[in-house]
This record gives C-alpha cells, structure tokens and sequence, in this order.
C-alpha cells in the first residue's frame, strides 16, 4: 500500500461511520483533491469498501461494492441474465461477451465487470471505465436481419431510460443512442454484430452507465461534456439495484422485439428523445449537414430537414444541437 493510501485510510478509520471530505483527506495524504479518488480506487481494489458523496466526501463502509453473479438470483427473467459471468477487470466487457459468443454461449448471457482496460465507445473511441460504473455486455441471438440490428440498440437506450426512471433519474436520449442528465452524457451504447448477409448469428449490446464516479475522476475534456449518477445525485446508487433493474427492462423489450412487435419500443424511443425537434449539426464520415431533426425512422435513422424543406435520413454520425432545449 502507498504511504498516500495509508494516510487516506487511517483518516478514514477515525471517523466510523461518518465522512471525511476530500480536502481534508488531501492534506492528510498531502496530494491534490482531484489525486484522491486515485487512491480511493487503489484502496477499493484492495478490498475496502469506501462509499462517496459529492457533498460530504468519503466513509469506510462494511459493504463490499462489488457485482457478483449472486447478485442477480431470482432475477424473474426469460432470457436476459440467463447467465452472469463477472469480472474485477477486463479489458472490454464486449471483447470478453464476443470470446464466448464465438464459443457458443446462449442467448441472453451477461458480462460485467467492475472496471475495464481497453473500454470501447462509438466510432473507434476509448470509453473512461473506473471503478464505481456499471459496465456491461450483453449476448443476443435475435433470429433477424443484420439491417434490423439497430432495433436492438433503440430497445437497449429506452431499456437504460427505464431503469434510470425507476432510480429516479429522468434520463433523455440523444441521437443516436446516448442516454443525457441535465445535457450530459451518463450513458452509452456500443453494438456489435456477427452473422451471414440474411440473418444475425449474434449481437453483443455492450452498455456503460456513469454510476458512482466522482466529477473529479473525469478528465478536463470528459467533465465537459460527461456526468454521473453521484454527480448528479449528490449521493450514491446501489449499482445491484440499477443492475438488475437494467436487465429486467432489456428482457422485457427483448421479448417484444423477439414477437415482432417494435412499434411501443420505436414509440418510447421517440418520447425520450430529445433531438427530435431540434436544429442541429450532424457530423457524418462524409461531411456536415444542418437542419432540424423531425424523426426517427423505424431502423433508428435520422430524418433531417433542411431550411429549402429538403429530407434527408442518416444512419450515423455525431450530433450538436444548434438550436432547441438539450434536456
Ligand atoms: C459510446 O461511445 O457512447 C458507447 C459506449 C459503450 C461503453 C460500454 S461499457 C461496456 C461495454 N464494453 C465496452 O468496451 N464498451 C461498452
């Protein structure tokens, strides 16, 4: 253990039960504020269970905070969670979920892991994966089209809107599948798919959701643009409670698309977006279009109008709203 992460820790054990604030633990382990959580994840890699409030700081806890496959007994689902492999640390939750789809593993399986070395967003991106998040992968074995995969990436986004909504987190999305608090981003989608050209063999639908990270934990570029479940309320979530509920709202709507009954997903989708009627930027490998966002097709595409009244559908690309509420 560092000298840093024995100060930090002694600190911590003077006070049972109650909260040291990160300032005073920076002048205790004699680093900067933003050096803390640092160490406070070393000290949870280690086994301690620390717990984190934006307003109060930080407190020993009893509770060890981490996701085991016993977390999910008697979860109620049909196919989502049919199994549940987790990881202290992987490299990517959708590399591990596309190794054991390769090897056969059924519909329905999960993996999660508490933190990820080689995280992956959208668009060959790195995705900032800490301790404290909830970072998963999910293997779908749909019996559909490769070109109905973006289904599969609506239901997931309306999937993570309703088990934040129960969390008492009123999420919207942002085109085309990230899931914002108060105009940032606290969730994101990445989907991966293998196959032959008329039908899917499988999806991998990897999920991440900023859950307990600290504002300070996000680097300058991230705080910009980036939030969390902590940050936004002050306090920390159960990580099992969202987990589960996660899975709960993804098997519901896995079950429907399965039926062939999309239009209540696309419907929901629509309600929680808040693109939809805004006047924005799409950056697009080939280029940047203007225009006001009037719709979402039935596959997720973009439907853009221009100010000649010109449409225009877009299956990907980045989003700036220009104009409108970003909720
Ligand atoms: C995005 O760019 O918005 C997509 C981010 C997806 C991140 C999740 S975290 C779990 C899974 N594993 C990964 O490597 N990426 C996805």
């Amino acid at each position: 253990m560092t000298e840093q992460c024995a100060h930090i820790l002694a600190a911590l054990k003077k006070r049972p039960g109650g909260y040291v604030s990160g300032t005073e633990l920076a002048s205790v382990a004699g680093v900067s504020r933003s050096a803390i959580w640092k160490q406070i994840n070393k000290l949870r890699e280690a086994g301690y269970g620390i717990e984190a409030s934006t307003r109060l700081g930080y407190r020993l806890s009893s509770r060890v905070d981490r996701l085991l496959s016993d977390d999910f007994d008697g979860l109620g689902t049909e196919c989502v969670g049919s199994r549940i492999v987790c990881y202290e640390k992987i490299d990517s939750t959708n590399n591990e979920a596309k190794r054991l789809a390769a090897q056969g593993a059924e519909d329905g399986c999960v993996v999660i892991a508490e933190r990820q070395t080689g995280g992956r967003g959208r668009l060959g991106r790195t995705w900032f994966s800490p301790l404290g998040g909830l970072w998963l992968s999910l293997i779908l074995r749909p019996e559909i089209a490769p070109g109905d995969a973006p289904k599969v990436v609506m239901l997931a986004a309306c999937s993570v809107q309703a088990a934040l909504r129960a969390l008492g987190f009123e999420a919207t999305i942002k085109w085309p599948n990230d899931l914002l608090l108060s105009g940032k981003k606290v969730s994101g989608i990445l989907t991966e798919m293998a196959g032959q050209p008329e039908l899917v063999d499988h999806i991998v639908l990897g999920i991440g959701i900023n859950a307990n990270i600290p504002l300070e934990a996000f680097s300058e570029e991230l705080d910009a643009t980036a939030t969390s479940l902590l940050a936004e309320a002050g306090k920390e979530v159960d990580r099992v409670v969202l987990a589960r509920r996660l899975l709960v709202e993804l098997d519901a709507r896995y079950r429907r698309l399965k039926r062939g009954d999309f239009a209540e997903i696309l419907a929901e989708w629509r309600s929680a977006c808040s693109t939809l009627g805004c006047e924005i930027e799409l950056s697009t490998p080939t280029g940047i279009v203007r225009g006001r966002a009037v719709d979402v097709d039935e596959l997720g595409s973009l439907i853009l109008e221009n100010a000649e009244g010109i449409r225009g559908t877009f299956s990907s690309g980045d989003v700036t709203v220009i104009k409108g509420e970003v909720r």
